[in-house]
């Protein structure tokens, strides 16, 4: 009766992997439950968000071939505006579809940019990429765009873009406050990622919660509908203090290695799953958190059901 927080199918967002020339799905070792997607199996589980009244789902995509200046991303017949345009077809009058903006799953280097020639990332070369991306995605008619590089000025780049190629009505969920963080670990395994070294260049400083709510209110500024902290679980004091800061809605990402962590303690019998899996998420909604991007959107509604 006194309960502060719920927790609701429609404020979780499932993010999902597809990868190009798959035949079945492929089980992600450091993710147990989460798969490389096919294109057929895209669908089913697409399906079975729409049927549980997910808010919406997150694509990404891992094309079979990377290069240099990922391509793929921006290639109309790419593995992830396919998928855009397979998923819309399949669930988009039911729920959000959105998209990572971003050139991490298809560069060779692993870098969420373009690089120069001593191999730092090019903010700038990267920005127009970006825009040429969001027509891409938009094209294959994505409702909302994640820019998801920590580039700076990359709302702004998307949302011209966007706007200039009659694409309006496309929104876009700021990755705003992205901290470097250890915890992505196994997100690099679900995306056959060959990163060598970090992108403590281009995303924030674990140490720094000003600077953090910085970067929402300039992406903000820029034309972001939807700004987002991320982690989630070793930032929650920065989700309330950007909750509090701003008017727009906050979304926080649950992310693979809080995902991971969960899953094994409870795998070997140290924590009782299920309770761990609703506590999390009711404590990033407790933290001021709209909309939470979680692997376990799925089966969270299923268990909020029951
Ligand atoms: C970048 C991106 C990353 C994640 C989502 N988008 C990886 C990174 O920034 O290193 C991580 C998500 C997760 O760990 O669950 N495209």
């Amino acid at each position: 009766m006194v309960a502060e927080t719920h927790v609701v199918p429609s404020s979780l967002v499932l993010p999902v992997f597809v990868r190009e020339g798959l035949e079945e799905p492929r089980a992600i070792s450091s993710m147990p439950g989460v798969v490389q997607h096919s294109r057929d199996s895209l669908k089913a589980a697409v399906t079975e968000a729409a049927e549980l009244g997910l808010g919406g789902v997150m694509l990404f995509g891992i094309p079979e071939h990377k290069d240099a200046t990922g391509s793929g991303a921006i290639d109309p017949g790419g593995v992830l505006n396919l998928a855009i345009t397979d998923v819309v077809a399949e669930v988009g009058d039911q729920l959000t579809v959105m998209s990572d903006l971003c050139l991490d799953e298809f560069t060779d280097h692993g870098h969420c940019g373009v690089l120069t020639p001593d191999g730092r990332v090019d903010n700038d070369r990267t920005l127009e990429i970006y825009a040429e991306m969001a027509r891409a995605q938009a094209h294959a008619g994505v409702d909302m765009v994640g820019p998801s590089g920590m580039m700076d000025g990359q709302v702004r780049v998307v949302r011209e873009a966007l706007d200039a190629a009659a694409h309006a009505d496309v929104s876009i969920l700021a990755y705003s406050a992205k901290y470097a963080s250890a915890f992505y670990g196994p997100f690099r395994e679900a995306v056959d990622s060959s990163l060598q070294g970090d992108r403590r260049t281009y995303q924030q400083d674990p140490a720094n919660a000003v600077e953090g709510v910085r970067e929402v209110l300039l992406d903000i500024e820029q034309g972001a509908d939807i700004v987002m902290v991320k982690p989630a679980l070793a930032y929650l004091d920065v989700i309330r203090r950007v909750r509090d800061a701003v008017d727009v809605p906050v979304a926080a990402y649950n992310i693979s290695g809080e995902y991971a962590m969960v899953e094994a303690a409870a795998a070997n019998g140290w924590i009782d799953r299920e309770a761990a899996i609703l506590e999390t998420l009711t404590s990033i909604r407790r933290a001021g958190a709209d909309v939470i991007l979680t692997y376990w959107a799925s089966e969270a509604a299923r268990l909020l059901r029951a």
